[in-house]
């Protein structure tokens, strides 16, 4: 009676005590006791302590211990935290500082401490009283730090150790324990003690405590699951008798397996501590953070607890809000872990002996998974903006930085630069950051065709840094390609390139060479930002000639345009144009000139070895690219050859004195020299007044244009005789010259300077006017069709001209005329008659041996 009311008053004024102190605390919110059959749990909210470190220690009315790690586990203390500061204190109900009423109402008390970030403390006292008495004969709880196992001392024990209650109570009854080790190992209790261990007895309980590094305990493979097993031989003695109870704890250390889905606990169905095989299992629960969970809860969270052979198995799946996950970086690499502590409870009872009751809370933290985060492109080449989603990763990473290749920008500079950069969250709490970058921004590398990045993180609330380095290729459609363009004008190429989006950094080749600072100069080279110009001479050493015609020269420029880091060819630009060029001359003094030029399909030309067909005629001048030549018509191995009224001087130019190859027929037989693989036919066509020159190759290509006809002249002289010897004739000066009506006029026609004594001057018409037109109306014919005019009354005369009088007298024709006045409409215009003026006359060469004259 007096026991009872003792307890309910101690009950009462520890619930006031735990209301005050529940008081003060209640605005946090932030501490949280529960009892949880044989131990205490308390949860301490990262809210009480916003970073701080927090500590604890254990309270035993005015006595307060520091929980050191060996404090704790020896005394039956296991703390838990997460990274946030969220802390789970369970406190075994037989802790060393616990009040105990009877094994059934235990007081525990903790207090917290916040350190500060100066030395003051918040202090904060958590008391808890928990009821409990449902012991089974045995419990045995296992925590990550300490087994402890709590066996009722026995009928026989209790009486063969005294007959008075104190005496139980008192440990120094405890005479030795022998550990098995398994070896045998005997301490007696003060060893023990000092060695670590926790030995007490409650008024009906021994209660052993052991950390898992204790020297005396030792590990067993129990069907597959390693357990740490501590086993003792507790021996009583009281006076004359001694009596001896056999402890063992078993704890498992593993039994863990891990997909990437799922958590998988074995643990063995039959342990040491079972004394036989005849066990009967009473009572299986899954338990979270320390408590049971009820069948509707598990199957909810798709948790799963089954005896599968000789194995309890225990299936969680990753990911579920009972746990956490945790990023982690692992050699650079992104790596993510899943935390969550189960509790096993079984309740068993031993082939008819006591029952059992077994805990384990148990801890597991999943090994580091790799989860490289991908790097998703969705740059779209049309919107000209790089677009790149990298992720996932868990809500605890933060993006700090960005590193382009210009630089590292914070996430506010990157914002503030007005580039696009969003995080974007999952349902399951997983984000991805995408960014957005145009194409136009510095930052992109435009000759690279990427966008490289890393990406700076920070792991909180630890402030793990990491970073992930990306790049995006654009591939080559994604990319405006330079492009180059070109005209001609009469002496130049011009040429203008654009760079497309690849900036300038591309590398220009104009022909075969490179454009150095020389070329540009001489190039004239004008840029911009996005366009180069520049005008190249059609002679310059850069262009190439692809064919002579007789007045104008094919060349043609290349402009290559690569990128020198990957040497890709960008554009490959060529522009062919004709440029006026007099290439053959043909000289009314019978003198001819040839230009030759090196064309790009003989390579190995020499100028200077070119010759005509008598290959002692050589160039007058040559250089690399050119040789002229000038020779007389009836020189040089010149042919002559007589058409219709025209005469066709013909020459050509060739490597005359290259040495026939002969080829190797297949059959070995010497085939015949192949031509010379220049050569030049120039031409020389005579009319009077008009030259035509041909020039073409012997192998002509396709499509090429006809040979172009060129104009020269011979020159013809008409001149006026004092008389029919032909001896004197007038001169300019004499002009005009009066003669008297029906006086003879001695006219001479003569061809000039020509040397060609094959050629004939022939006179077709020839008529007078009254008007320096020839034209005119007033028009007197004097030879029509090479013969006299019969209607003339006074009809011309011609006389021949004497064989040694001129060098060449086919040169030269004489015709005589009265002299004739005009008439008009029966009037004679008198003013002519008296005097018929013959003021200047001209020879014009016309078509082929047509000439007129005028006289007035
Ligand atoms: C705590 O107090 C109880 C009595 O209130 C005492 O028996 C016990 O030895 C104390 N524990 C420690 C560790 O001081
Ligand atoms: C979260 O969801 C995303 C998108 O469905 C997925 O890629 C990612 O793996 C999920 N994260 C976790 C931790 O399950
Ligand atoms: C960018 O972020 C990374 C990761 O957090 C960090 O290590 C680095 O110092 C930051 N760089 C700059 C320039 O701030
Ligand atoms: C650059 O030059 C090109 C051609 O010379 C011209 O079309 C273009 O407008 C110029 N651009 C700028 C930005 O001056
Ligand atoms: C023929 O005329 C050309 C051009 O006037 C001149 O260069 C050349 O020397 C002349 N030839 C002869 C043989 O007089
Ligand atoms: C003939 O020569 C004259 C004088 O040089 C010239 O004016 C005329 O155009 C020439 N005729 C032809 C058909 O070339
Ligand atoms: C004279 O006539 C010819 C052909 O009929 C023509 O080609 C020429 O131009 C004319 N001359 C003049 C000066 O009108």
């Amino acid at each position: 009676m007096f026991s009872f009311l003792f307890s309910a008053f101690w009950l009462l004024m520890v619930i006031v005590l735990a209301q005050k102190n529940f008081n003060v605390l209640s605005t946090r919110k932030s501490l949280k006791t529960d009892c949880l059959g044989s131990y205490m749990r308390l949860t301490v909210d990262k809210s009480l302590a916003f970073g701080n470190q927090i500590e604890f220690d254990a309270v035993n009315g005015s006595q307060i211990e520091p929980l050191t790690p060996s404090l704790a586990a020896k005394c039956g203390f296991s703390i838990d935290s997460d990274p946030w500061g969220n802390y789970k204190v369970f406190a075994s109900l037989l802790n060393c500082f616990a009040g105990n009423e009877d094994d059934t109402v235990f007081d525990v008390g903790v207090r917290v401490r916040v350190r500060g970030v100066k030395a003051e403390q918040d202090v904060f006292e958590v008391e808890k009283s928990c009821n409990y008495g449902q012991w089974a004969p045995r419990e045995v709880l296992c925590t990550w730090n300490y087994m402890e196992v709590k066996p009722r001392l026995k009928r026989q024990e209790m009486v063969s150790l005294s007959t008075a209650f104190q005496a139980i109570t008192s440990r120094y009854n405890i005479w030795r324990m022998v550990f098995f080790t398994p070896k045998q190992k005997a301490m007696v209790l003060e060893d023990a003690l000092r060695t670590g261990y926790s030995i007490t007895t409650t008024r009906s309980r021994l209660v052993l405590r052991s950390g898992y590094d204790m020297p005396e305990t030792y590990v067993e493979n129990v069907n597959g699951v390693p357990m740490k097993i501590i086993r003792v031989t507790t021996y009583f003695k009281k006076q004359w008798s001694v009596t001896m109870l056999d402890t063992v704890a078993a704890c498992p250390t593993g039994g863990l397996s891990f997909t990437d889905e799922m958590i998988t606990w074995n643990f063995p169905r039959f342990n040491p501590l079972m004394s036989s095989r005849e066990t009967n299992l009473l009572e299986m629960f899954m338990g979270i953070d320390g408590k049971q969970i009820e069948s509707l809860q598990m199957a909810a969270r798709g948790y799963v607890l089954t005896i599968v052979d000789d194995l309890i198995v225990m299936k969680m799946p990753l990911g579920g809000p009972d746990g956490y996950y945790k990023s982690h970086v692992v050699n650079d690499q992104y790596h993510i872990t899943y935390d969550i502590e189960p509790m096993l409870e079984l309740l068993w009872s031993d082939g008819g002996m006591d029952s059992t009751r077994y805990k384990v809370l148990f801890p597991i933290k999943t090994p580091f998974m790799p989860r490289p985060p991908h790097f998703v492109d969705f740059t779209d080449v049309d919107q000209r903006v790089f677009d790149v989603l990298l992720g996932p990763f868990l809500y605890d990473i933060e993006l700090v930085n960005i590193t382009f290749s210009t630089g590292v920008l914070t996430v506010a500079e990157v914002n503030a630069r007005g580039i696009n950069i969003q995080e974007q969250r999952f349902q399951n709490g997983s984000k991805a950051f995408r960014l957005q970058v145009p194409f136009s921004d510095s930052f992109v590398r435009t000759v690279i065709y990427t966008l490289r990045l890393i990406y700076g993180f920070m792991i909180l609330p630890e402030y793990t840094p990491f970073s992930y380095t990306s790049s995006v290729d654009v591939t080559l459609q994604d990319v405006i390609l330079p492009t180059v363009s070109g005209t001609c004008d009469e002496e130049q190429f011009h040429i203008i390139i654009s760079f497309g989006n690849m900036g300038k950094n591309s590398n220009i080749m104009i022909g075969m060479h490179d454009m150095t600072p020389d070329r540009r100069a001489e190039y004239g080279v004008k840029e911009n930002d996005t366009h180069m110009s520049l005008a190249v001479p059609f002679l310059a050493s850069d262009v190439a000639f692809e064919l002579m015609y007789v007045s104008s020269l094919r060349a043609r420029i290349d402009v290559l345009l690569w990128e020198p880091m990957n040497k890709w060819t960008l554009c490959d630009f060529s522009l062919a144009c004709s440029f006026q060029m007099t290439m053959t001359e043909c000289f009314s003094n019978g003198t001819m000139s040839a230009l030759a030029v090196k064309v790009e399909s003989v390579p190995q030309l020499v100028p200077r070895q070119l010759t005509l067909r008598d290959s002692s005629c050589r160039p007058k001048f040559s250089n690399n690219r050119f040789a002229y030549f000038t020779f007389e018509a009836n020189s040089c191995g010149t042919t002559r050859t007589f058409y219709d009224g025209v005469v066709m001087y013909q020459n050509e130019i060739t490597l005359g004195n290259v040495l026939p190859v002969y080829q190797q027929s297949k059959k070995g037989v010497p085939t015949s020299a192949p031509d010379p693989e220049y050569r030049v036919t120039m031409s020389c066509f005579y009319t009077l007044n008009d030259t035509q020159t041909i020039a073409f190759f012997t192998k002509p290509r396709e499509n090429e244009p006809l040979p172009e006809t060129g104009f020269g002249e011979l020159q013809v002289v008409l001149r006026l005789a004092w008389d029919g010897s032909y001896n004197n004739f007038y001169v300019e000066e004499d002009y005009p010259v009066v003669k008297y009506l029906r006086s003879p006029l001695f006219f001479e026609v003569a061809l000039l300077q020509s040397t060609d004594p094959q050629i004939e001057l022939v006179l077709e018409n020839c008529w007078a006017t009254l008007k320096e037109d020839r034209n005119s109306t007033s028009r007197w014919d004097l030879i029509v069709d090479g013969c006299v005019n019969l209607a003339d009354r006074y009809e011309t005369v011609f006389h021949p001209v004497a064989p040694n009088s001129v060098p060449y007298p086919s040169h030269v024709k004489h015709f005589e005329i009265k002299m004739f006045t005009f008439v008009q409409s029966d009037v004679v215009l008198q003013d002519q008659i008296a005097q018929i003026l013959i003021t200047s006359f001209s020879v014009i060469l016309f078509g082929f041996f047509f000439f007129f004259f005028f006289c007035s």
